[in-house]
């Protein structure tokens, strides 16, 4: 591994901590009309270091600074704040960096409150907007100026300790399903939030082992919980180890899913799938014919991925970075599934049409890597766009000194065709050192960007985000 190649993605990820509102102004191309609404995106920015530099940090590590990029009439404005959770606000009273996963503070500060980086992804639903990580609830923030607001518990009815940063929207119905995990019984929750925001359904779910779950998958009748051989281990745990000595990889353990009724009490059956690994993010999962197909980005190497993880800020990671795409075939009454291969190009950051979450889809989107990519700065070099009907897929170019995030699907009108749209990714050019929205035509994925609206600031690559009309 190239320590210098490599830099090249410390530098789209280190901090810039500046809480800024702007026009945004520089635009190459035109921005369409059509689309009017926000672009929420969330990433780690951590404000004040740690002693030894940001580049220690894991990669998961740093306070949220929530982004607003605002659409209307082909103008853009841009508003960037802080989740201010009582460890943020901590902090900034301290002034000094007081801990995070892989770095701890030279001297330790009294009665630490709980570590809460909201960074991870933020969703609009229910008329609220939440930041969102997989170690705490909710954390509510103002949709139209970013204030903090605070944890949202779900109205008092947690059953678990946290929920994930991977809340599912049923395209048709607007409910939304989100999963808990922890490493204490019940490892498992579930939870459904109906479209005004009421909570309606909050259960405990058994599991084999305590893992860490990042995200699921529902269609129209189920929920499905991978569950993969990275767990928690509760022994270090209890004694105070870091997170990054907590989470383990185990390659003896194959990965099951975990397929349950959406029904309230429905039980959970777990399949067995033939393969070990670890998977972030399903794209979308459907029912046919009986079955259930999910696709999702898998990563064959886990203790590779993890050991990459607490590195990759610091310009250090190996192969096990990289996620390849694949379909799990699932035949509910027979308790079996296939796993299936879809491309030797590596692809993180799953997407599709929002309104076909839980339900049949052609098309969808990632962040993908070159061909034969094995290290951090080869992955998320551009857009594909898949076509699960014939199995092609489409790139955009690949250009020299530049990255893309998670791209975003936004459709040309609420009642647009699948794939009628733009996709939407953050941009971040290493030559320049500056950071942009690029928004690319869905059905010409491959042309020339229709626009690229540029941020006066650098915006750190981060991870997720979402749409909102
Ligand atoms: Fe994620």
């Amino acid at each position: 591994m190239e320590a210098d190649a490599n830099s090249l993605f410390a530098k789209a990820w280190r901090p810039n901590p500046v809480e800024t509102s702007y026009e945004m102004t520089e635009i190459e191309g035109s921005v369409p009309r059509e689309i009017c609404g926000t672009l929420y995106r969330n990433g780690p920015c951590q404000k004040i270091a740690p002693e030894i530099g940001a580049g220690a940090l894991h990669l998961f590590d740093g306070d949220a600074l929530v982004h607003a990029i605002r659409f209307e009439d082909g103008k853009v404005s841009y508003l960037g704040r802080f989740a201010q959770t009582e460890s943020y606000l901590r902090e900034q009273r301290e002034g000094r960096y007081c801990g995070g996963l892989n770095v701890r503070p030279e001297v330790a500060i009294d009665e630490p409150p709980p570590a809460i980086q909201p960074n991870t992804n933020v969703v609009a639903h229910g008329g609220r907007l939440f930041a969102l990580v997989e170690n705490a609830p909710p954390f509510e923030m103002d949709p139209v100026t970013l204030e903090s607001k605070g944890l949202w518990p779900y109205d008092g009815k947690m059953v678990g300790m946290a929920t994930t940063a991977h809340p599912k929207i049923d395209g048709k119905t607007g409910q939304m399903l989100i999963h808990g995990y922890q490493p204490i019984e019940p490892y498992l929750q579930l939870y459904v939030v109906e479209p005004d925001g009421e909570v309606s359904l909050a259960e405990a779910i058994e599991a084999p082992w305590p893992p860490m779950m990042h995200d699921f998958a529902i269609t129209e009748n189920y929920v499905v919980f991978p569950l993969c051989s990275v767990y928690f281990d509760l022994e270090p745990m209890l004694q105070g180890k870091r997170f990054t000595e907590v989470v383990t990889a185990r390659d003896d353990l194959n990965i099951k899913l975990g397929v349950r009724g959406r029904a309230p009490g429905s039980p959970v059956r777990w399949i067995d799938v033939p393969s070990t690994g670890f998977m972030f993010h399903p794209g979308n999962a459907y029912e046919r014919d009986g079955k259930i197909y999910m696709d999702a980005c898998k990563y064959e190497d886990a203790a590779g991925l993890l050991e990459s993880l607490s590195t990759v800020r610091g310009g250090s990671c190996n192969s096990g970075i990289v996620a390849h795409p694949y379909l799990y075939e699932i035949d509910v009454d027979a308790g079996t599934c296939k796993e299936t291969k879809l491309s030797d190009i590596g692809a993180e950051f799953p997407r599709l049409d929002d309104r076909l979450v839980g339900y049949e889809n052609r098309w969808g989107y990632a962040a993908t890597a070159e061909a034969g990519a094995k290290e951090a700065e080869a992955v998320f070099r551009r857009v594909t766009k898949y076509d699960r009907q014939t199995g092609k897929s489409v790139h955009r170019p690949v250009v020299d000194g530049q990255w893309v995030g998670e791209p975003v699907f936004v459709p040309r009108s609420p009642d647009a065709e699948e794939d009628d749209g733009f996709v939407l990714t953050l941009l971040f050019d290493a030559i320049a050192d500056r950071s942009a929205i690029e928004i690319l035509d869905a059905r010409n994925i491959d042309a020339e960007p229709l626009a690229r609206v540029w941020f006066r600031e650098r915006v750190p690559m981060g991870f997720h985000g979402n749409f909102a009309p």
